[in-house]
């Protein structure tokens, strides 16, 4: 289940990959602009501030992220974006951070720009953080001491910048990019505490609350070790981010 008030917490590690991803979206007038993958909608608010003639809609998964995005005003509804498809006045879609997390999404990446509107955007943006150490330690801890949970480590769910443009390259004029950045955590166990909200939520909703506990409590020494923190508390950790904005022939 995703926690609209966690997810908040990093938001601002989280916002600048969004704003940089809509900044390199060239749309002046658009009719229908589509956030999929909302959260808790605060971004989504960006694009309404943007294009307030357009009509914003927004999908979610998460019936408590769509409700919160309620809460702030976003016309956000329940669906896998996964079922969805472009009306014939889509104008902009944006998906930010969720596409990694949706099996087989080249393909989709492939549909969706093979049926929006002549002129239309897409901007998508995935987190690349697969191997680095905080994933290949969680990988690691998993194969010695949990094996059932193997079958929950995902190994390269997204493509390279070249493999988004390749994919996107046959409907559309593509801008694609990637970039490292590198985010100061704070308080103790800070890198598991921002991967405790993403990459192991399946883990966490795999274990009771004792086995969680014992997980974190194996994987916290190894985590401090890969990303020491630093006497003023800090601790520094690298994101990759992926991104892609396409603009349809
Ligand atoms: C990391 S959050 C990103 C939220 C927002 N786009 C942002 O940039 O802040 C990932 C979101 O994707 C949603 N999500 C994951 N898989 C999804 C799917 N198959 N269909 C729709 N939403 C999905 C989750 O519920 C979650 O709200």
């Amino acid at each position: 289940m995703w926690d609209p008030v966690a997810y908040l917490s990093f938001a601002d590690h989280r916002s600048r990959p969004f704003h940089e991803l809509v900044a390199r979206i060239g749309a002046h007038s658009p009719r229908r602009v589509v956030d999929l993958g909302c959260g808790p909608g605060n971004l989504t608010r960006t694009l309404v501030a943007r294009w307030p003639d357009a009509v914003v809609t927004a999908f979610d998964s998460s019936p408590e992220m769509v409700a919160a995005a309620r809460e702030h005003g976003v016309d956000a509804r329940v669906a896998d974006v996964a079922d969805w498809t472009p009306s014939d006045d889509t104008d902009v879609v944006v998906t930010n951070a969720v596409l990694q997390w949706v099996e087989g999404h080249p393909d989709l990446l492939r549909k969706w720009v093979g049926a929006l509107p002549s002129g239309a955007w897409l901007g998508v943006q995935v987190p690349g953080n697969f191997d680095g150490p905080s994933h290949a330690l969680t990988r690691e801890l998993v194969a010695s001491s949990w094996p059932e949970l193997t079958g929950l480590m995902r190994v390269d769910p997204v493509l390279d910048a070249a493999g988004y443009a390749d994919v996107l390259g046959d409907a559309a004029e593509v801008d694609a990019w990637e970039t490292t950045y590198l985010q100061r955590l704070t308080g103790p166990d800070a890198v598991l505490e921002w991967i405790s909200g993403t990459a192991l939520r399946p883990v966490r909703a795999a274990l009771d609350d004792a086995a969680w506990a014992e997980f974190r409590a194996a994987l916290a020494p190894r985590l401090r070790a890969a990303y020491p923190r630093r006497a003023d508390g800090a601790t520094w950790f690298p994101f990759r981010r992926i991104f892609a904005v396409a603009r349809v022939r």
